[in-house]
């Protein structure tokens, strides 16, 4: 882990986070614990959400927990938005100005940029970590590493459970339910 190079804070919210991991009962919960830790130590977090592909439709993406206001987009074909271009890709997506990019689809006016992260299981994408910030180019390099290191907690948390990709919709946000 010394290796990745995370900062202290990052590195706590990493041990946090993968101990989340060994006792949650669910990924729901899972998640629930990711994006209220995320969105508690990192302020320039201003919607932290999952957004995991319909197990029924692998062209859509459907809302997830969240911690930030509702968001309209509950559902997004993987055509569309910053989120359909990270599972186009299979790459993080980082965009330090939102509203100079035409994929965008906004959540929020006050939104500035944005970063998401695919989450894989057994070498596929499954789902995504997406942020929004209030912030111009709020997004580093540290963010880009400590999320494709949670990501990775959530995607092995899937590959070793059966039967956990269930699509539980939210429309509530995890710090208002
Ligand atoms: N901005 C995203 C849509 C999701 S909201 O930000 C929560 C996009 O462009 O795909």
């Amino acid at each position: 882990m010394s290796a990745l190079n995370l900062n202290r804070e990052s590195t706590a919210l990493l041990t946090e986070i993968r101990h989340a991991a060994s006792i949650a009962p669910s990924l729901e919960s899972l998640q629930q614990t990711v994006v209220t830790a995320l969105s508690r130590q990192l302020a320039h977090y201003s919607w932290t959400g999952f957004y995991m592909l319909d197990p029924d439709d692998a062209n859509m993406l459907v809302v997830g927990p969240f911690v930030g206001d509702p968001t309209p987009h509950t559902r997004i074909p993987v055509t569309q938005g910053i989120c359909g271009a990270a599972v186009a890709s299979g790459e993080t997506v980082i965009v330090d100005d939102v509203n100079a990019d035409p994929r965008y689809l906004s959540c929020s006016i006050s939104t500035k940029s944005e970063i998401v992260v695919p989450i894989y299981a057994h070498g596929k994408v499954i789902g995504e970590i997406d942020i929004d910030s209030h912030d111009p180019a709020a997004f580093t390099s540290d963010d880009k590493l400590l999320l494709e290191e949670v990501a990775k907690v959530v995607g092995k948390y899937v590959e070793d459970r059966d039967n956990v990709l269930t699509i539980t919709p939210t429309t509530k946000s995890a710090s208002n339910p």
